[in-house]
This record gives structure tokens, C-alpha cells and sequence, in this order.
């Protein structure tokens, strides 16, 4: 393609000083589509050639083949070439529909196995605004990592254990009800578990009965086996309404009480190869050569902890996956936790440790509230997600009220709104959102992109197009060729995303790929019946191509009509 012909014709010239891949991450994009579409910088050669840079720039442009470019010009110490925009053009739109499924992906991963520990919510606990960043964040990594050749295992890592069982079950036998909790599980759950709190205040020795019977459910009771399995159906079956509301499945639900009668061996080991401590009783690891606080392994009265049940998760993820790379899509105020994590399986002697990739975010508030539990003041995620549901409902309704699937359509672009507002912001920023603003049709939402694509297939309809007609479009105005050039980047903005682990490349990306594409629909007249009209389709059919794909990828559907 064009910049690779640039590329190589540089390196032609160059040949004794640069190799094509030093000149590759030199070429440049200059800010302004009217000083050219490449620039090659000729800085790093005034020593090599001992000139100003200016004269080397000029010396290139002058041995640059004329005849492969629209034009080519030397601008101070730059190079700046233009395209010849109907050839490049037509290579890409051909490119993109012929291969529309795979259009933009790469083998970087050769097939590796890539576990992705994505949402893990608490049982007994409503999900939260971080167990859905962690959600979308992760379904969406796994679906880039799939476009870039890795094959991704969506793990649910459930928060089904540790001392909270202890409260609930003492909760639940003092104060439960097998009815309310039956009708309303995850709500009466959390109400006993705050008042679980708000008495132990007042006497702290319920505190020792849930440690002590926490223990009992450690070591296999049946009884309390029972109550703690029923809390965690009872609360998954709620946690299934949001998955299916956002459309993400997984491929296991093996959360930390799976690994129970895992982790002796690595207490075990970890003793044999005489990393532990006793300090106080409890057994830890010193991390005070890593600048780390100790891991707790074991407290002084036998029971595991968080970091004991995750170093037995990540072996058996290693030994069960082989995994090429590891990701933990969880907050970044457990970016401690994962540190030690490593650092005790580097300990071990686990090579394997250091492709174990901490993927942190930030926090979301609604309406600048954040939300605990603790205090039971609660945000359902179920009602954020219907909410949005309905307002998406009106503005449809507004636009199109004779769409026969605005049902289907406002589920799709309500959820959609609330997805794309998480995946657009840089993950590591906090935000706070407020759903009116998420579910326009205009600004930098979803539904912008969603309509943009719905626009698109109303116009392919309108036309008549069929796709594979021969291409005869000359692509020589500003509009058309910018958007051709977005569509070309598809397939790095790909690249860049898995490389930062960061969904936000693609949304913004489709944002940009929907404003191109209206000012485009805004200043060209599409459907002239003239003989360039199915070539002009082509280009909005290779649009439409890429925006749904990289709307697949975050987790969005594309409805065709809304
Ligand atoms: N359940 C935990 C929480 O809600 C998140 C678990 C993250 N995954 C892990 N392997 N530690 O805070």
C-alpha cells in the first residue's frame, strides 16, 4: 500500500544509512491533510550527512520517484508527500470488501491462550459501577485480543469466599428469612450483612462467631456448605440479568471458592522453599526487599486470605491455559494486591509471573455519587441499565416511531450508551456520568456512532447498492479521501489498543471514523445517479464495515435501522 511504497522508496535512496524498519517509525501524519499525507522528518541524518537537515529534505525530495506520487515536497527539514488518492483509494475500499470479516486484524498472538479475569463480582453484594467497568473493559479486551490472533478465556473470578460468609451466615441465622431472601436475594443479603455491621458495633464477640464459623465452612461443614451455596446461586441468577442486558458471557465461573482445597500445596511450597515468615502467628511473605508490604498468607487461626486464593488461581490458570499472557481487569486500588501477587510467584521461581498483566481503572460515580455497600446506600447496575433503556426508548420514538424493532433497537442502544460512555474515557480516568448525557444521539456517544451506521445502511438501501460492482470512483475530494484514510488505520488502531491494553483507542477511533463520515455525507452528494454512484456506495459500504466491527469489538450491536 502507499505509506509501505513511501517507505520503501525511501529506503532505496537511503539505502546505506537507514533500514526500512528505522525509516517505518519515523513517518509521520502532519497535523494538516493540506501539507501531505506522509512526512518523513530528515533530523536524524544531519549527522550521518553532515548538511542541515533542510538541504538533506530537499536532496530526497528530488530522488523520490515522481511518477508513485500526487506530489512530493520538501517543507523545511520534512519531506511531505501526497497520495495519489484514486489508486490508494481503490486498493483500500477493495480491501476492506473483500475481506470484510477479518478486515484490520493481525496474528500478533498466534493462537496463545490469553485467561482475561474480568468482572468478579461478590456474592451477597450488588454489583457495582467498578465490577462493570471491570465487565465491559474485559469483554472488550478479549474481543481485540481475538482480532490480534490470541484466543481469550473470559474467567469470572465470583467473590464466593472468604470471612464476609462468616458474617452472612450468623446474619442470616439470627435475623434471616428464607421467603424475603428467596424473593429479593442480593437486596435482603446486603440489609443483613449492614446489620450485621451496625450490631457487631455494639458487640464485637459476633465478629468471633463469623470468623469461627467462616472456619467451619473451610473445613467442609455441611451445613454451612448449604447456605453458602444457596446465597451464591441465588445471587448469580442476579448477576445473569445484567450479563444478558449487556449480551457477555463467559467461559467459567471459578471463583475464589473453587480454589479452596488448592492452596496447600502452594502454602507448601511456598514453605519448602522457606519464603514464609511467622509473625504474630500469621504466616506471610516478606516483600520488603520489593518496596512491597508483606503478603498474608494464612492468619494466626489457619484461615486463607484474598492473595493465598489468588496465587492458587494464577498457577492453575498457568498450568490449565499455558497462557501466553495473563490479564486481571480489576481496579486500580488493588494495584497492590497484583504487585505482591508477583512478586511471591516470582519468588517461587515462577518465570511465568511476568506475563501476568495487571490491567488497573479508575472510578465511576453516577451522578457524583459513588456507590457502598457498607452504608447500603445502592445504585442497582440492573436499574442504571433499564434506565438507559428507556431513555433511548423515547428518543426513538421521537425519530422513528414506526420502527417496527424499537424494542430490540432501544435495548441495543440504551445498553450500547452506557458501554461506549465507559470504553471512551482513557481507562484510568475517573468520571462521573449522568445517563441523559450518554444516551444523545449526538456528542461523542454510542448512539452517535450507532445512528451514523443506521444513516450509512439507509442510504446503501436507498441506492440500490450491490456490493462487488467495479470501482471507478476518483476519491479527489477532501472529504471522500479523508474518510478513506481513517478506514485505512483501522487495522493499527487495533494493534494500538491490544499494545495499551485500552479499549478507548477504538472508541474514539469510531467516533472519529462517524464525524468523517457525516461531514462526508454532508458535502457529497451520494445518490446523483451518475456512473461514480455504486463506487461512492462502496466507500459508505466500507464505512459501515468498519463500524460495525469496531462497534463488535467494544461490546456494541449495530442495528440497521433505528
Ligand atoms: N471480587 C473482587 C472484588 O470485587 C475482585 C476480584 C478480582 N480478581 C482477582 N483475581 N483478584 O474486589
Amino acid at each position: 500500500m502507499s505509506k509501505e511504497q513511501f517507505i520503501k522508496d525511501l529506503s532505496t535512496i537511503l539505502t546505506d544509512n537507514l533500514t526500512i524498519e528505522e525509516i517505518t517509525p519515523l513517518i509521520e501524519t502532519p497535523k494538516d491533510p493540506k501539507m501531505g499525507d506522509l512526512a518523513f522528518p530528515a533530523f536524524q541524518l544531519a549527522r550521518v550527512f553532515r548538511k542541515a537537515p533542510q538541504q538533506i529534505a530537499a536532496d530526497i525530495a528530488e530522488q523520490l520517484p515522481a511518477e508513485n506520487y500526487e506530489s512530493v515536497e520538501a517543507v523545511g527539514p520534512y519531506v511531505n508527500i501526497k497520495l495519489k488518492r484514486d489508486a490508494i483509494g481503490q486498493s483500500i475500499i477493495e480491501d476492506v470488501l473483500e475481506n470484510p470479516e477479518t478486515y484490520g486484524s493481525n496474528n500478533d498472538g498466534e493462537g496463545g491462550n490469553v485467561p482475561i479475569d474480568m468482572s468478579s463480582p461478590n456474592i451477597a453484594k450488588p454489583m457495582s459501577m467498578g465490577h462493570l467497568r471491570s465487565t465491559v473493559i474485559g469483554n472488550a479486551l478479549a474481543n481485540i485480543s481475538k482480532k490480534s490472533g490470541y484466543n481469550p478465556i473470559r474467567i469470572n473470578y465470583l467473590g464466593d469466599w472468604g470471612t464476609q460468609f462468616g458474617k452472612l451466615i450468623v446474619a442470616y441465622k439470627l435475623w434471616g428469612n428464607e421467603e424475603t431472601v428467596r424473593e429479593n436475594p442480593v437486596t435482603e443479603l446486603v440489609k443483613l450483612y449492614v446489620h450485621f455491621h451496625e450490631v457487631a458495633e455494639d458487640q464485637p464477640e459476633l465478629e468471633d462467631q463469623a470468623r469461627e464459623v467462616f472456619k467451619r465452612l473451610e473445613d467442609g461443614d455441611e451445613e454451612m456448605l448449604e447456605l453458602w451455596q444457596w446465597f451464591r446461586d441465588e445471587s448469580l441468577k442476579e448477576f445473569q440479568k445484567i450479563y444478558d442486558l449487556l449480551d457477555i458471557s463467559f467461559d467459567s465461573f471459578n471463583g475464589e471458592a473453587f480454589f479452596n482445597d488448592k492452596m496447600q500445596p502452594i502454602i507448601d511450597e511456598l514453605e519448602e522453599k522457606d519464603l514464609t515468615v511467622l509473625s504474630e502467628g500469621a504466616t506471610i511473605v516478606d516483600l520488603e526487599d520489593q518496596d512491597l508490604p508483606p503478603a498474608l498468607i494464612k492468619k494466626s487461626d489457619g484461615a486463607t486470605l484474598y492473595v493465598t486464593r489468588d496465587l492458587a488461581a494464577a498457577t492453575y490458570r498457568f498450568e490449565n491455559y499455558d497462557f501466553s499472557q495473563s490479564i486481571y481487569v480489576v481496579g486500580n486500588e488493588q494495584r497492590v494486591h497484583f504487585e505482591q501477587l508477583k512478586a511471591v510467584l516470582n519468588k517461587m521461581g515462577h518465570e511465568w509471573a511476568n506475563n501476568i498483566v495487571h490491567v488497573p481503572f479508575g472510578l465511576i460515580t453516577k451522578d457524583g455519587k459513588k456507590l457502598s455497600t457498607r452504608k447500603g446506600q445502592i445504585v442497582l447496575l440492573e436499574d442504571v441499565l433499564n434506565e438507559a433503556i428507556d431513555l433511548a426508548l423515547k428518543q426513538i420514538e421521537a425519530k422513528n416511531p414506526d420502527l417496527a424493532t424499537k424494542e430490540t433497537v432501544a435495548r441495543q442502544v440504551g445498553v450500547g450508551a452506557v458501554i461506549f460512555h465507559d470504553l471512551k474515557n482513557e481507562r484510568m480516568n475517573s468520571f462521573d456520568f449522568n445517563l441523559e448525557d450518554i444516551v444523545q444521539f449526538e456528542g461523542e456517544t454510542g448512539p452517535y456512532v450507532q445512528y451514523t451506521f443506521a444513516r450509512a445502511k439507509s442510504i446503501l438501501r436507498r441506492g440500490e447498492y450491490v456490493r462487488g460492482t467495479d470501482f471507478n470512483y476518483d476519491l479527489t475530494d477532501d472529504y471522500s479521501w479523508e474518510l478513506v484514510k481513517k478506514i485505512e488505520q483501522y487495522g493499527s488502531v487495533v494493534r494500538r489498543a491490544m499494545r495499551d491494553y485500552e479499549p478507548s483507542v477504538i472508541a474514539k477511533y469510531v467516533i472519529q471514523l462517524s464525524q468523517l463520515f457525516n461531514k462526508f455525507y454532508a458535502n457529497v452528494r451520494i445518490l446523483d445517479e451518475d456512473d461514480q454512484l455504486q463506487s461512492r456506495l462502496a466507500l459508505v459500504d466500507a464505512m459501515t464495515v468498519v463500524i460495525k466491527d469496531a462497534l463488535a469489538l467494544l461490546g456494541l450491536q449495530a442495528p440497521e435501522e433505528m
